[in-house]
């Protein structure tokens, strides 16, 4: 949710700055800005300047003036809080003189308050945003002496909210300053040049040499070298990591959108999240981040799983999968809700978060509220080294890779996956016997050759969804294992394609839904081949019996009186079953976006990493 990107070195900041907000783009894509300084000219001192623009990077590359040059620079790209989406309300932000500029991520919670005297003192507001408040507070100490660093943090002393922000300053334009608290900024070292960004996909074509700053943390960065400090000047010492993920990581690759490639990417994924994790002798799994012995995991009476959106899906997944393995009572709830409603917190449940950013608003309060009731959270977390991540008392990675699409698709099946291998490790400590562990650990070996087969029904996907697209609406019905698909199936079609799409249990549709069946409202069913397929065709002669069209997702052929269509699956374990049932829904969401012409990986209204409330 909005990206910043900083540059400072010998070469032209402007068309690095662009370059690095168009990786950013999916975090958040209602405006974009620049600021650079221009260097000082026999007849005038170094000055900034700013363009920005309501609008895509690319109105932004098209709006920036010709000679916009200047070595040293700061941009934004923004999902609006603050005001509406114009080129006023865009980032940077400037204080009275236009000296200092200032880009902002996260919210910052006074600045109605803080406006109010700055607007007396005379500062004149430009924007609707709580960011500018932060450039006139800069240069309201800039101006009492002292360097840009002291005039900062002394800026955000007095700030109450999250924030990762970039300052530039006219007159100390060999520096630029970046804090973080709350909304991530990493440093990217380069030869001689210097990189600072909100998100390292913004960094990787130029430097794999990375600094996270930890919240409460600043860095003066200059083109050769930075530092460190806390709020109360003191200096830290931050030694660099290497990013491992590819540079062609944050590419479409070939693929037509980012959304494709991930779909794509779903069996390499599993693989990564599987790899090293299932032993095979003893017919369990191996989860070295846990950070909980068996006795410790013995112990534990109650499962509670919490993340977001398609997050709080997988999460339900993961429940059926722990309740069906190891008989732990589990259950997934939006983090978003959980946070306000005072939760009840017992130490002998198991807290799980789920996040693929590690960067959801929501999410990491409710992990904090966890944590000051002395509860336990694990993370299932893809991004490395994350707010949430940090925050739990231990976890799984996912290792999915760099999503870069709005809509989850393989951090959604790895962390389904990664539920699995929990649910075999808790199993395997209880009474989940050593042929049913064996069972599971063939049915996860055997899913990334499982998942390429479904992939390879793409053609016939991307015709159903054409015939399906123009529909008023979409019905999505699944029973137990099949309903968490049901939803995640119809979460990821409203969200792409903007069809209205509904998830209901199969058993619950004669108890109200059923009203709602017609030619124009088809319905996708989930069809496996468990214990509830009777059941799950009597509800299809409901829909038919209504004139509803069906189209099926099973593991055989459903009779053309029962459905219209039938997309078939390979079969794996029942407690499996759901996550390559998922994967022809992704398939269908994305065929329908396109021939609705959406565009696909930045939906309207939506952006990736949602960091405010
Ligand atoms: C759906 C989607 C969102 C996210 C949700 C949580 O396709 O992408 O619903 O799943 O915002 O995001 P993370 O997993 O980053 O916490």
């Amino acid at each position: 949710m909005c990206g910043i990107v900083a540059y400072i070195g010998p070469k032209d900041a402007s068309p690095i700055l662009l370059e690095g907000l168009q990786r950013l783009e999916y975090r958040g894509y209602d405006s974009a800005g620049v600021a650079v300084v221009a260097p000082a000219t026999k007849s005038a001192p170094a000055r900034l300047r700013v363009c920005k623009t309501k609008g895509r990077v690319a109105d932004l590359a098209a709006a920036l003036p010709a000679r916009f040059k200047g070595s040293v620079g700061i941009g934004h790209t923004r999902w609006a809080t603050h005001g509406v989406p114009s080129d006023a309300n865009a980032h940077p932000h400037t204080d009275n003189e236009g000296r200092i500029a200032v880009v902002h991520n996260g919210i910052i919670e006074n600045a109605d308050e803080l406006r109010a005297k700055l607007a007396a003192d005379g500062a004149l507001f430009r924007s609707e945003t709580d960011t500018e408040v932060l450039a006139h507070l800069v240069a309201a100490h800039r101006a009492e002496g002292g360097e840009l660093e002291d005039a900062v943090r002394a800026a955000l002393k007095l700030v109450v909210g999250t924030y990762g922000i970039a300052v530039l300053d006219a007159e100390q334009p060999d520096r630029i300053v970046v804090a973080r608290n709350g909304s991530p900024i990493v440093l990217g070292i380069g030869e001689k040049e210097m990189f600072a960004a909100s998100d390292v996909s913004a960094l990787v074509r130029y430097t794999r040499q990375v600094v996270h700053l930890e919240d409460g943390e600043l860095a003066t960065v200059r083109a050769d070298g930075f530092r460190t400090f806390t709020e109360d000047a003191r200096t830290v010492t931050r030694q660099p990591s290497t990013v491992d993920w590819e540079v062609g990581s944050y590419d479409t690759g070939g693929y037509a959108h980012y959304l494709l490639k991930e779909i794509h990417e779903q069996p390499g994924a599993v693989e990564r999240t599987l790899s090293g994790r299932l032993d095979e002798r003893f017919a369990t799994a191996h989860l070295g981040g846990l950070n909980l012995d068996a006795r410790e995991l013995r112990e534990i009476r109650r499962v509670k799983i919490l993340g977001c959106g398609s997050a709080y899906y997988a999460g339900e997944m993961g429940a059926q999968l722990i309740e069906e393995l190891a008989r732990i009572p589990a259950h997934s709830e939006p983090a978003s809700e959980f946070r306000y409603r005072n939760p009840v917190i017992e130490a002998d449940t198991l807290y799980v978060a789920v996040s693929q950013s590690g960067e959801t608003y929501d999410t990491l309060a409710a992990v904090q509220e966890v944590k000051r009731k002395g509860g336990r959270v694990l993370g299932v977390v893809n991004t490395v080294g994350s707010a949430i991540a940090r925050e739990c008392d231990g976890g799984i990675y996912l290792h999915a890779g760099p999503e870069i699409s709005v809509a989850s698709t393989k951090a959604f099946t790895s962390t389904v996956v990664a539920f699995a291998l929990l649910a075999l490790h808790f199993g395997r400590i209880h009474d989940l016997s050593p042929a049913d562990g064996r069972r599971i650990v063939a049915g996860l070996k055997a899913l990334p050759d499982q998942i390429r087969e479904v992939l390879g029904q793409q053609a016939e996907i991307e015709k159903l969804a054409a015939a399906y697209a123009d529909s008023q609406g979409m019905m999505f019905i699944g029973r137990v294992r099949g309903y968490p698909v049901a939803r995640e199936g119809a979460q990821k079609l409203k969200e792409i394609s903007y069809v209205h799409a509904e998830a209901y249990p199969a058993s619950e549709l004669k108890h109200g839904p059923l009203a709602l069946i017609s030619p124009e409202l088809p319905t996708v069913a989930l069809v496996p081949n468990d214990e509830l397929l009777d059941k799950n065709l009597t509800a299809l002669g409901e829909i038919k019996a209504r004139e509803g069209r069906v189209l099926a997702v099973a593991h055989r052929q459903v009779e053309a009186k029962l459905a219209d269509h039938c997309l078939v699956v390979p079969k794996s374990e029942p407690e499996l079953d759901p996550l390559l049932l998922n994967i022809p829904l992704q398939l269908l969401a994305y065929h329908a976006a396109v021939a609705l012409g959406r565009d696909v990986d930045k939906p309207r209204n939506l952006a990736k990493s949602v960091t405010v409330e």
